[in-house]
């Protein structure tokens, strides 16, 4: 799977491995049967409280020669309470990790209420110039706090948003664009539900290929980078099995068009899922 360019000059694995909700042995499991299936770009946070796990996979991948630190792209996040204090949380991530760094380090939400983003914003410029990470980036922001956070110095690399078919975001996508920012998409597979759309499923039928992958590949020809999750190694493997075939310009608008049945019934397309970014605070109990 080929890699994107990000704003700050270096590269990033354009599918990537999503561990929210996997814990424990499931985390270590499918962490390292990722590695194993390929994946090269691990995307973990602070709050998934996987981050020893997901260390543990990536130390027992090199130790087994599949992979050198280096071939890998590993992504953790700063929690909201943490705001105040980004240079010990990434520290204790870095620990847990069993890293002396990582390829990007993200705010995971705005808080507005709380007011700290571009203070945390600036601490995170600091880390990448002590070398604990070699990007710096935010998710779920939107262009208003992403234009505080230029002025203030550093365009983010990223925004990592979610994205499935029945909530396309092409708005904040271009809002991205516009900014040079890679969008990333969380929960690219809707959490499940979607997968049982019969447009999905006619387009699957025709290409020869599962309904998740149908999905993931039109995240890819949207030029996002896509962060797919699951717990089981085959459904793993077969998610990064996605560089052999093409969805046409139809296909592709006909899966973006989904966005008109968000929230209908028996249409298993569901809009936003996850939070509203202006409205999760500090405060907010995470799941
Ligand atoms: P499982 O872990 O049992 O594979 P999202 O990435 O949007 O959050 O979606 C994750 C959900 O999609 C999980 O419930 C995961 O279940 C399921 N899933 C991931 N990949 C596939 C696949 N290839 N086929 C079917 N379900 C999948």
């Amino acid at each position: 799977m080929s890699d994107i360019s990000l704003n700050d000059g270096t590269t990033i694995p354009q599918v990537g491995f999503g561990t929210w909700q996997l814990k424990g042995d499931v985390a270590y499991e499918s962490t390292l049967a990722a590695i194993t299936a390929g994946y090269r770009h691990i995307d973990t946070a602070a709050i998934y409280a996987n981050e020893e796990e997901v260390g543990r996979a990536i130390a027992e991948a090199i130790s087994q020669g599949i992979v050198t630190r280096e071939d890998l792209f590993i992504t953790t996040k700063l929690w909201n309470a943490d705001q105040t204090r980004a240079a010990e949380a990434l520290d204790l991530s870095l620990s847990k990790l069993g890293l002396d760094y990582v390829d990007l380090y993200l705010i995971h939400w705005p808080c507005p209420g709380y007011g700290q983003y571009v203070p945390a914003w600036k601490a995170m410029m600091e880390l990448k110039d002590a070398g604990k990470t070699r990007s710096i980036g935010v998710c779920n922001f939107y262009p208003e706090a992403l234009d505080e956070l230029i002025a203030a110095g550093a365009t983010p690399a990223v925004n990592q948003i979610e994205i499935h078919p029945g909530f396309s975001q092409d708005e904040m996508r271009e809002e991205n664009s516009a900014r040079t920012i890679t969008t990333q998409a969380w929960s690219p597979l809707g959490q499940g539900t979607v997968l049982e759309n019969k447009e999905i499923l006619r387009i699957a039928d025709e290409v020869g290929k599962t309904a998740a992958q149908v999905i993931i590949r039109w995240h890819i020809q949207r030029d996002d980078v896509v962060l797919p999750r699951s717990s089981n190694a085959e459904r793993i493997a077969q998610n990064l099995d996605v560089a052999d075939f093409k969805l046409s310009n139809d296909h592709m608008a006909i899966i973006t068009a989904l966005d008109d049945l968000a929230d209908q019934e028996e249409s298993g397309v569901t809009g936003r899922v996850g939070p509203h970014p202006h409205e999760f605070n500090r405060d907010t109990p995470a799941e």
